[in-house]
């Protein structure tokens, strides 16, 4: 029997490559499409097997003969960049590649009668919570050109299914971290930014402290928290909004977080607890843009698409990424 092929936007990246991974497990067909300017070319040829199309979503020429050459059931839609910070100094490429080339692949997919896409979108739509936890119909307000380019292309997803019939799955994900169980997938972002693998670069010795950014905060340590979920637990809710699509469902927004908050002090202490390892921290001003708490409902996924969080425990998140790092830089510590 044939597999159903499935586009995989962003596929060399972190939560593409756990995803495409999850695809494959779950009998389909995952197709790469990824310009490998974060992505990495040797998870795929190594780890994930699968074929990849380098290239960008926004060109046109390369998707029209993609989808004239593969019979594509869905798009799985990853590609994007991703630093908050960056997209405050130079908004320009963000909103072009997370908008225009997302508006390029959209129109690329309709041309190729496409009708099912899985978005991933953020928890940084919402920009300043007014309401915790963050529920699917609080208010989008981003304080951020990152969070404000996912919000134009929720908003363009929309449009598209009113006049075309295009029909999206929006994952508004909370904080991605965790690694493959397996140990051969996992973060690794270059530049790092992300609170877990830079407190586990440091545990290995590549930094010599951690930043806490503001211990002021209006939270019991003082530290922002966040509601951090295991990257498989995403790649499973892919596979759930796909199928959700498949069998007919209608366009809808989900958030994907575990429900739970922890600080960045709880992270450092859990960390502690996983490796053994303390590591010296350096308090810092505060980072602009940080909202103290970021913790979301997830409880519409649960019900219609009946995910749940495999690890929602910080301590699995982080016995997992400390377990890809260690194999990363070829330590055993
Ligand atoms: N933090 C530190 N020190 C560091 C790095 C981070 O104290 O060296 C803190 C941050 O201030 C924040 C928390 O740790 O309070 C988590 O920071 P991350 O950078 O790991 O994650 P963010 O919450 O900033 O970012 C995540 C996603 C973004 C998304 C954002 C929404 O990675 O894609 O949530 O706010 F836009």
């Amino acid at each position: 029997m044939t597999k159903t092929n499935i586009l995989v936007t962003g596929g060399a990246g972190y939560i593409g490559s756990h995803t495409v991974l999850a695809l494959k497990q779950a009998g389909y067909n995952p197709v790469i499409l990824d310009n490998l300017v974060y992505g990495h070319r040797d998870i795929v040829e190594r780890v994930l097997k699968v074929e990849l199309v380098e290239g960008d979503i926004s060109d046109r020429a390369l998707l029209d003969r993609l989808f004239a050459t593969h019979d594509m059931a869905a798009i799985v839609h990853f590609a994007a960049y991703a630093y908050v910070g960056e997209s405050v100094t130079d908004p320009a490429k963000y909103y072009r590649n997370n908008v225009v080339g997302t508006l390029t692949l959209l129109e690329a997919a309709i041309a190729a009668n496409i009708k099912k896409i899985v978005f991933s979108s953020t928890c940084a739509t919402y920009g300043m919570p007014e309401t915790l936890p963050l529920t699917e119909d609080h208010p989008q307000n981003p304080i951020n050109p990152y969070g404000s380019s996912k919000l134009m292309v929720e908003r363009i997803l929309n449009d598209f299914d009113t006049a075309y019939g295009l029909k999206s799955v929006i994952f508004r994900y909370f904080n991605a971290a965790g690694a493959d169980k397996s140990g051969t997938l996992g973060e690794d972002h270059n530049p790092e930014t992300h609170l877990i693998p830079l407190v586990l670069q440091t545990c290995l010795g590549q930094r010599d402290y951690i930043s806490i950014f503001g211990t002021d905060y209006p939270t019991p340590d003082g530290t922002c928290i966040r509601d951090y979920i295991h990257v498989n637990d995403l790649a499973t809710a892919h596979i759930l909004g796909l199928e959700y699509l498949m069998g007919g469902g209608n366009s809808d927004a989900f958030n994907l977080g575990c429900g739970g908050g922890f600080s960045v002090q709880e992270v450092i202490e859990t960390s502690l607890k996983v490796t053994g390892i303390p590591v010296k921290t350096v308090v810092t001003e505060r980072r602009p843009g940080d909202p103290p708490v970021l913790v979301g409902s997830s409880e519409k996924a649960k019900q219609i698409l009946g995910w749940s969080p495999q690890y929602p425990q910080l301590e699995d998140i982080i016995a997992h990424a400390w377990q890809w790092h260690q194999q990363r830089h070829g330590k055993s510590v």
